[in-house]
């Protein structure tokens, strides 16, 4: 059969890399993808954000089953359009996407189906959000409702810091008409976690759970990024937790989407503070996360294609996972995440392809007189299999230090957060 990807990232990689392994496909394409896809899928030279253009050629080509990356286009509404044209696609419409594409809509429905989440207010009204900083005051987190791109949630230490926010998103327009509305939360202390399921109406079927590492810089310091590298699965999530996470927010959810009259189909993401009080939703996506797909889609057994199509069709899947560990480095360009400089060649990918346990995704890439170079701010993701996180992170990193690029630059400390909570069970387990 004909499947189409569509996406340009890390995520889209390994969405096709996967599907690539299933006997069911006999073409696989990629809108518009990069170099690393490019060498497994047929470029389609479609922006994934031009709805009307992918239908278009989804309806010319014959294209049997479509998956979507990115939010954007679902924000867009690509699967209605998809669906009203008879052809298969699997994610969320553009009402079902508003869990992602608003947070003021994500807020209210947790709020209205007892969701556990931080505490919050809705402000349209600059003034009025001025005073509500000035009565709680810091810390606090200042959200644009909009899409932002990993650039709308600034955590404020200080009432300054969250004054000088809401300015930038609300009177200086800095995100767009995406910050003109804002959500102020409570902040939550604890430590963050993955939890990714894939939803059709009141079925799920749960996916490997991972950790994304969200700041530029080692030690979870400097500004907030689109994820700078990912490992799965997460000792932060435990049995007890994961069982409430099932229960107090995945279940809940599919329950208010059926009271709301929302049918959801396609991959629906928590991103969670795991706190002393238990999980708590910091926000849904409505796809998968990016790192996090990587090591995810790494770790799940089988014919993906297979367990798409059947849990399309309504069937129960079980998602059988890899009992090794993934650990995902991202490498980024100079300048990311504000200005990333671009059109920078990449040595030692070749290198790096006969590497055991390792696989690399590229994100942003692209090809110049057959040259592989750099074409946004992320730009690999270098993954490795390990029988311990400790040795499928020596191994990501053995491999990272082949990859070489003018101003390149990668956190040292992907997966350490887990290390804790490892030692912690070993010694338990000793006592
Ligand atoms: P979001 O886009 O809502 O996921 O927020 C981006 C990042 O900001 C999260 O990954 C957290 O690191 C941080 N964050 C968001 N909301 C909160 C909160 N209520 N308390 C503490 N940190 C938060
Ligand atoms: N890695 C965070 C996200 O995909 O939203």
């Amino acid at each position: 059969m004909k499947v189409l990807v569509v996406g340009n990232g890390g995520r889209e990689h390994a969405i096709a890399w996967k599907i690539r392994q299933s006997p069911l496909v006999s073409d696989l394409y990629v809108a518009k993808g990069n170099a690393g896809i490019w060498e497994i899928a047929k470029r389609v030279d479609v922006s994934p954000t031009d709805v009307q253009a992918l239908a278009d050629f989804a309806q010319r080509e014959g294209i049997d089953f479509t998956v979507v990356g990115p939010e954007a286009p679902l924000v867009e509404g690509i699967v209605d359009e998809f669906e009203s044209r008879g052809l298969k696609i699997f994610g969320p419409s553009k009402v079902a996407s508003q869990l992602e594409g608003s947070k003021a809509f994500a807020k209210r429905f947790m709020e209205k189906y007892e969701i556990p989440t931080a505490q919050y207010s809705v402000f349209e009204d600059f003034d009025r959000a001025v005073r509500y900083v000035r009565d709680v005051g810091a810390p606090l987190v200042v959200k644009a409702d909009g899409l932002a791109a990993g650039k709308g949630a600034v955590v404020c230490f200080s009432e300054d810091q969250a004054l000088e926010t809401l300015e930038n998103f609300m009177k200086k327009g800095a995100l767009g008409g995406a910050g003109r509305r804002v959500v102020i939360e409570e902040f939550l202390e604890g430590e963050e976690a993955s939890y990714i399921v894939m939803v059709n109406g009141d079925r799920y079927a749960v996916l490997p759970t991972s950790q994304d590492h969200k700041r530029l810089l080692d030690g979870d310091r400097g500004p907030n990024t689109g994820g700078m590298g990912a490992y799965s699965p997460t000792p932060v999530i435990d049995e007890d937790t994961e069982r409430r996470i099932r229960e107090e927010i995945v279940e809940r959810t599919l329950e208010g989407l059926k009271k709301e009259g929302i049918f959801f189909r396609g991959f629906l993401y928590a991103g969670l503070m795991i706190t002393s009080d238990g999980p708590k939703v910091l926000e849904f996506n409505v796809r998968l996360g990016d790192p996090e797909a990587q090591p995810i889609l790494m770790r799940v057994k089988g014919d993906f294609l297979q367990i798409l199509l059947d849990f399309y069709e309504g069937k129960d899947v079980e998602i059988e996972e890899d009992p090794r560990w993934a650990l995902d480095v991202v490498i980024a360009s100079k300048g990311y995440p504000q200005s990333p400089e671009k059109g920078k060649i990449i040595e030692g990918l070749e290198e790096v392809k006969n590497l055991e346990d390792v696989v690399v995704f590229h994100a942003g890439t692209t090809l110049k007189d057959g040259k592989v170079i750099t074409n946004g701010g992320r730009v690999l993701n270098v993954c490795a299999y390990g029988n311990t996180l400790k040795e499928a992170k020596e191994k990501a990193y053995e491999a990272v230090s082949r990859i070489r690029f003018e101003g390149m630059q990668y956190r040292k400390d992907i997966g350490d957060k887990a290390f804790k909570y490892l030692d912690r069970e070993s010694s338990s387990r000793r006592s």
